[in-house]
């Protein structure tokens, strides 16, 4: 049972069929990266709140206040990813057991780094989605020949950028922190 891998959790609807021109091993293909690319989205944004709780230091308000927009926009990220899964026929994991699984995003319980730690390990991790959707873009596209699904990890590569380069500009200059 726990042993299960997320592909056998991922599995389609077989009642009503999802006729959205893109074949069904491409939608299944699709529903399984979709569905890891949701466990790095939520521990991301489970991090990312972690900080904004335990920030500490001369800038604790500023970066609490900016964590808590990044978890906000990291929130809807994971809602539209879930639900992409969805709209390609498939079922989207859903439990924190399976979120901390499979997720390629590392957490370190019991730690609580300083600020300019915080923001250093939250642009990798952004770093690390960017660099997976931007590989997840190009297989939707040239293998499994869904430009819609290509667009949304597209998009979602330009929140996670603009996300990144709002934590690299604050450890630019980190003499401040
Ligand atoms: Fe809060």
């Amino acid at each position: 049972m726990a042993s299960k891998s997320s592909t056998e959790t991922a599995i389609m609807e077989k009642d009503v069929r999802t006729d959205i021109g893109v074949k069904d091993d491409a939608r299944k293909k699709l529903v399984e990266i979709l569905n890891m690319r949701l466990c790095d989205e939520y521990v991301l944004y489970t991090k990312t709140r972690n900080f904004h709780w335990n920030v500490i230091g001369p800038r604790f308000s500023r970066l609490h206040e900016f964590f808590e927009e990044q978890y906000e926009i990291l929130d809807e990220i994971v809602d539209e990813v879930a639900e992409r899964a969805r709209q390609l026929g498939g079922k989207s994991l859903g439990t924190l057991e399976e979120f901390a699984r499979h997720s390629s995003i590392n957490e370190h319980p019991g730690q609580y780094p300083d600020a300019q730690t915080m923001i250093s390990n939250l642009l990798k991790d952004h770093e690390t989605i960017i660099k997976t959707l931007r590989k997840n873009a190009d297989e939707a596209e040239e293998q499994y020949e869904d430009m819609a699904t290509n667009d949304f990890f597209l998009e979602a590569v330009q929140k996670h950028e603009k996300m990144a380069w709002m934590l690299r500009a604050h450890l630019e200059g980190s003499d401040a922190l």
